[in-house]
């Protein structure tokens, strides 16, 4: 059951009789519309009338206005005005530069640009390394977008997937001290992004892709890889698995079980599911069976394309084939980046004992997660109102703050391992429990814990 929540805060200017009984009365209005009341100020006072602002969470835009509509019906009120508190906080945009040098004179002036800063290029130009010294580059990462797949909402252009991207920049420095800029692409033709991104990379430390469609998104990224001198990370894939990874290794520390002994079901082969596939299979799993739209990836599957080809080559040991409930039956872990309600109770009955549910689709998991804890021994989603939420947030700051601090030029599966055991380990033994097997986001000690590891990794 979805609750009222600050993605849906509003808050209601409105006029009141300055009776004993009007803030009872609006209270109990947004209680009777289902809304749940966060603050109620007094902004201005008459002897005929107050002026409040009352503020409070609902469950979507039109259960925000369903509020609105019931607070007009009451006697003597006047709504002056709405204000959608999610939109107030993206007014004019989230991120921003600021200078690191004083500006103040002609000396700070002649120093910081011309004519000094001329003896700066030109060190740069004759020695190019020293561009991560002298330079933003050493600190910056690129957010870079085509707008195809923009969080689950789809193709949605490059203009709107910008609020995104600037969150997207605003975690990375608030986690890890990154400074990243959004660079939306007004292109979706792969050959386009990748010399685009190619042409800009000179000022980068890292390229985070974000929000690029599968299939896509393989090639962009592998050929990005190739291309250029510093690392590319597609975040919707390898941000993922890393988290996906870590929550699984303290799952099976809480069933006790060892993954080399489970069969795990993944469905979803897009962006999330087949980078969460190669990196369960850097730690050889009993088996691994993919499931997509079309069902259970096997070898003798027509129509695979190269993605799935390679993923049904390297799974399914007995080329099983059927629906997502036939994998299910004696699998110890569900792993879902698919589409929401797929299944229920009874399926994750059929499961092995103590199965594991990870129902990570957005917003709407695969199975209501109350449904599989009837059976499973532990359960996680991407949301924030359940324990475990899976939540990439925990991975790319602390893995870009690694890569940038470590002057990495690539990115390796050795140090995706390494930064998933780092948030895996921030849960000690004495915390962890089925309801707890992933750090908080605002833990922070996760983001310089996965950037030691990585810059470990990289640097060995
Ligand atoms: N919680 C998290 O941390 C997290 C991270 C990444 C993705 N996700 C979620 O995972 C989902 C997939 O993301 P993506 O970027 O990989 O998308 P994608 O479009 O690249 O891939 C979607 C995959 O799901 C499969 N699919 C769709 N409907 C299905 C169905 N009815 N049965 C079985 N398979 C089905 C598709 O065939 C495809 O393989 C989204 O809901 C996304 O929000 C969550």
């Amino acid at each position: 059951m979805p609750v009222p929540g600050p993605g849906y805060s509003i808050t209601v200017r409105l006029e009141a009789p300055p009776s004993a009984s009007a803030a009872g009365d609006l209270t109990s209005a947004v209680g009777r519309a289902g809304g749940v009341i966060t603050a109620f100020d007094v902004v201005e006072s008459h002897n005929d009338r107050v002026v409040i602002d009352l503020t409070c969470n609902a469950l979507s835009a039109n259960h925000a206005k369903d509020i609105t509509d019931t607070l007009e019906t009451l006697p003597g009120i006047v709504v002056r005005k709405v204000s959608d508190r999610t939109f107030l906080v993206h007014l004019g945009g989230k991120i921003e530069v600021s200078s690191k040098v004083p500006l103040r004179n002609r000396d700070d002036l002649s120093r910081a640009y011309t004519p000094g800063v001329a003896r700066v290029c030109e060190a740069i130009a004759k020695n190019p390394d020293d561009a991560r010294r002298l330079t933003i580059k050493r600190n910056t990462v690129a957010v870079v977008t085509d707008g195809s797949a923009v969080l689950g909402l789809g193709n949605l252009g490059p203009a709107a997937a910008l609020p995104v991207m600037e969150g997207k920049a605003a975690l990375f420095k608030k986690f890890a001290g990154v400074d990243a800029w959004p660079v939306c692409l007004d292109t979706q033709d792969t050959e386009e992004i990748i010399r685009a991104v190619e042409l800009i990379a000179p000022v980068y430390g890292g390229i985070n892709l974000e929000d690029i469609s599968a299939p896509r998104c393989f090639e962009i990224e592998a050929r990005l890889r190739e291309k250029l001198d510093i690392p590319v990370f597609h975040d919707d894939q390898h941000g993922t698995a890393i988290v996906v990874v870590a929550a699984l290794r303290n799952a099976l520390r809480v069933v006790n079980k060892d993954i080399k002994d489970c069969r795990i079901t993944v469905c979803g082969v897009g962006a999330a599911g087949s980078a969460i596939i190669r990196l369960l299979q850097a730690q050889t799993p009993g088996d691994i069976i993919a499931v997509d739209v079309d069902g259970i990836v096997h070898r003798d599957r027509p129509g695979l394309d190269s993605n799935l080809k390679s993923i049904a080559a390297s799974t399914n040991k007995d080329n099983q084939s059927g629906r997502l409930h036939d994998a299910l039956v004696g699998s110890d872990v569900f792993i879902g980046v698919s589409a929401p309600n797929l299944f229920g109770a009874e399926q994750v009955a059929t499961m092995a004992k103590d199965a594991i549910v990870f129902a990570l689709a957005n917003p709407d998991p695969e199975i209501d997660p109350m449904e599989a804890q009837q059976h499973a021994a532990v359960v996680a989603t991407g949301r924030s109102d359940f324990p475990n939420q899976i939540n990439n947030v925990l991975a790319f700051p602390g893995v870009f703050r690694g890569l940038l601090d470590a002057h990495a030029r690539t990115i390796t599966d050795a140090m995706l391992l390494a930064a998933a055991q780092a948030i895996a380990d921030v849960v000690d033994g004495d915390r962890l429990n089925a309801s707890f097997i992933v750090p908080s986001v605002f833990d922070n000690t996760v983001a310089p814990a996965v950037a030691e590891a990585v810059r470990k990794a990289a640097t060995s």
